[in-house]
């Protein structure tokens, strides 16, 4: 299989895409329920640690792979190890991210079906001066309902798949164009008026001041993983984008900007979250509901509440879709550089997926009490042990390949940072990223 000829059409989409990749679930939905299980601040504290000593260093180095191989990610990994005299086993880091996006997409496109059903229940007026005991009800009688969830699940899947057919290339672009700024601005309102509410200070106060005493070996690794799950590194999916990005494009300056939007975006939400529940004396750790159930009962005592709610959620799904997209990409590249035709390739990885998914789905009705490892059911073993183990590790392997077996040239060229923020950025690496996760991995699995 030969390079691909596919490239973003410029320096701001691959920025565009890359950031929405990342901003997504992770955000808005993830990042308050986890934090909120998780202690809060020390939480946050830890997670930005890792963004900045791990996440960004990887995602450097998984996209720069991605760039030198101009393949799919196995066969990149393949072709460079060749170049370098190495074994192409390395194509193995490929599948094993393909299987990890495969296993991360089955629950997302469950749950990002739920704002499917949450944009057309705020139509329907469903949330008009709802009480926060009914928002709180109808969330559990949906879960309980699996024909409509996975009504949802499927709509959604298809939504991103259609757009996966037609290769990301296209398309992808005037999407995040729309999305990304909305997404501030609407995020921009709710802070605002979260800083109105009673539960405000408490919230702040519980988002940043860290106490040490929240922090055990599990809140580590839980931190790490989701740092690598809202940057999308650590499962090849950045790797397959890179093989799209334009030459002369310096990759730290491009990642940099991502991380900051990112971050930002999953602060906003936080605030804006945890002021509605400290406001309304709710549980920080309710768990996945956690958005659902407090986001329709800020915005109900808003003035057009109803409104602003349901361009949330439409944004919400719009962040979630060019996420979701980002994490079929690899596993169609995949099957295309097996051979498949895209068409094909994509058909098999909605089937795949789409069944998958179905066993999320019933983790909130009919299996919710069968449990598969340690008490978890099935929902709560996809939507924790692939980002929290399976991203670090794939992680980490990436980062050994860029740093000590792509020929140094190729790095440096790929890089595009000069010399020395070539040396930098390997020095982070090999003696800062690559310890760490290695450290946080052994001593939270023994
Ligand atoms: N970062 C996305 C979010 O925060 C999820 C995501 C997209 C992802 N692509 C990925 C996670 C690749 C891991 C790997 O919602």
């Amino acid at each position: 299989m030969n390079e691909t000829l596919e490239r973003w059409g410029s320096q701001r989409a691959f920025i565009l895409a890359v950031t929405g990749a990342a901003v997504g679930l992770g955000n808005i939905w993830r990042f308050p329920y986890v934090a909120g299980e998780n202690g809060g601040a020390a939480f946050l504290a830890l997670y930005v640690g890792f963004v900045v000593l791990l996440g960004l260093p990887v995602m450097m180095a998984e996209i720069l792979i991605g760039r030198a191989g101009r393949r799919s990610p196995s066969q990149s990994l393949a072709h460079l190890a060749r170049q370098a005299g190495q074994s192409t086993h390395w194509r193995w880091v490929g599948s094993f991210g393909g299987v990890t996006v495969f296993l991360i997409l089955s629950f997302y496109s469950v749950v990002s079906g739920w704002s499917i059903e949450y944009l057309v229940a705020t139509i329907n007026g469903s949330f008009v001066d709802a009480a926060p005991d009914q928002v709180a009800a109808d969330f559990e009688r949906f879960l309980a309902d699996p024909l409509r969830m996975t009504f949802n699940h499927t709509l959604f899947l298809l939504l991103t798949m259609s757009v996966v057919a037609a290769g990301v290339s296209n398309g992808l672009e005037k999407l995040n164009n729309l999305m990304m700024p909305l997404l501030y601005v609407l995020l921009a309102v709710l802070v605002f008026h979260a800083t109105t509410t009673v539960g405000f200070a408490q919230a702040m106060d519980w988002l940043f001041t860290p106490e040490l005493s929240a922090v055990n070996p599990g809140v580590v690794l839980n931190a790490m993983g989701h740092a690598f799950f809202t940057l999308a590194v650590g499962a090849c999916a950045l790797m397959a984008y890179g093989a799209y990005m334009p030459d002369h494009q310096s990759l730290p300056r491009a990642v940099g900007m991502v991380a900051i939007l990112d971050i930002t975006v999953a602060l906003l939400s936080g605030i804006a979250i945890f002021s509605v529940v400290f406001s309304q004396g709710m549980d920080p750790a309710a768990g996945p509901g956690l958005m659902f159930v407090t986001l329709p009962i800020a915005f109900a005592d808003m003035p057009l509440g109803s409104v602003w709610l349901g361009m949330f959620f439409l944004l919400l799904l719009m962040a979630t879709w060019t996420s979701s997209i980002n994490l079929a990409e690899p596993m169609v590249a995949g099957l295309q550089g097996l051979g498949w035709r895209r068409s094909r390739a994509t058909a098999l990885v909605t089937v795949s997926v789409w069944l998958l998914g179905l066993l999320s789905v019933l983790s909130f009705s009919t299996l919710a009490d069968v449990h598969w490892l340690a008490g978890r059911n099935f929902f709560e073993l996809v939507s924790t042990v692939p980002s929290d183990v399976f991203l670090p590790l794939g992680g980490l392997l990436i980062a050994i390949f860029a740093v000590w077996v792509l020929p140094r040239d190729i790095a440096l060229r790929a890089l595009d940072a000069g010399p020395n923020g070539f040396r930098l950025w390997r020095a982070v690496v090999r003696y800062i990223s690559i310890p760490l996760m290695c450290l946080v991995l052994i001593s939270s699995l023994i």
